[in-house]
């Protein structure tokens, strides 16, 4: 079978490391240019650095997404460097693990302010970027023949069941199945797909952390609350952070042009619906 070739622009976002890097090299080999929107430059430039060797151009991009008045900056810059954007993964995302009885306002903004409110901002931008593209005749017209954009949202496993350790968070990744439910509604006369991801269990630096946190808060020995986590998982494996690209990579082809509002768990069936 002929290579899919997505031939596009692409911002990925919290894509200095993890999932958000292993996203921006597989849209990179299958023909997309990147820009790196990421809050660590060393990392930003690290996987700027591994995209231009894959043959395709790369922007490394620091930016805090908890502050929404730096997006507007990501959008031009991204536009002035490539021209034009095709494709949003909405990737950054923080976690904390916290008992449900101690958390603080702090710790629910603090999650909040990126998971919640920085990526609907960074999508708002986008959109806006994905439909002024659009040629006039088209956009004023009642429905956009073919796809002119793809946004893709990291929500998570957690965001379909609770978490009495990470109440902001599992809230924080319900709300993104929720904004990808309205934006595709939104945009769906302009044609631009809009998806979420709910992945499982990642081992990747944020599982890390989890980790450690696990361990101060619970005493969980390393390794512990991943080996337990897996336990419950159909197929008895871990996530790797390239399961989660491909079914991103999907949904930024023309394969899933008629997919839309829809939250595709990549997790091995730890959820089902
Ligand atoms: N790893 C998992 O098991 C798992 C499971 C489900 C969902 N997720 C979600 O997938 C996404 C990526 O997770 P990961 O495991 O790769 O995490 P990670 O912590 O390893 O990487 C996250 C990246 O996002 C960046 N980032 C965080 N906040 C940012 C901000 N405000 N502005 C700019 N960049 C910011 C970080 O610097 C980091 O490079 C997150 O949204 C996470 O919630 C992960």
């Amino acid at each position: 079978m002929e290579k899919r070739s997505i031939d596009k622009v692409a911002i990925v976002t919290g894509a200095g490391q993890g999932l958000g890097q292993a996203i921006a090299l597989r849209l990179a080999s299958e023909g997309a240019d990147i820009v790196v929107a990421e809050y660590n430059p060393d990392n930003a430039a690290q996987t700027a650095e591994k995209v231009r060797a894959l043959g395709r151009r790369a922007l490394a991009y620091q930016i805090d997404l908890s502050r929404v008045d730096q997006i507007p900056g990501l959008v031009s810059s991204a536009v002035s460097e490539f021209g034009h954007i095709d494709i949003l993964i909405n990737n950054a995302g923080r976690m904390q693990n916290q008992i449900m009885l101690d958390l603080t306002p702090q710790d629910w903004d603090r999650i909040m302010d990126t998971n919640q409110r920085g990526l609907f901002f960074c999508l708002q931008a986008v959109a806006k970027q994905m439909i002024a593209q659009i040629p006039e005749e088209i956009r004023n017209a009642d429905r956009a023949p073919h796809s002119f954009g793809k946004i893709v949202s990291m929500s998570s496993a957690a965001g379909r069941g609770g978490r009495s350790y990470a109440t902001h968070y599992a809230a924080s990744k319900a709300a993104v199945i929720s904004i990808t439910r309205s934006a595709a509604l939104a945009l769906a006369k302009y044609n631009i797909n809009v998806n979420a991801i709910a992945p499982g269990v990642v081992p990747t630096p944020m599982w890390a952390q989890n980790d450690i946190e696990r361990g101060q808060l619970f005493g969980a020995k390393p390794g512990e609350t991943l080996s337990n986590f897996i336990e419950t998982i159909p197929l008895k494996r871990a996530s790797s952070s390239e399961d989660v690209a491909a079914a991103i990579a999907f949904l930024c082809s023309p394969d899933a042009d008629y997919i839309t509002g829809q939250t595709l768990n990549v997790d091995g069936g730890l959820e089902m619906d």
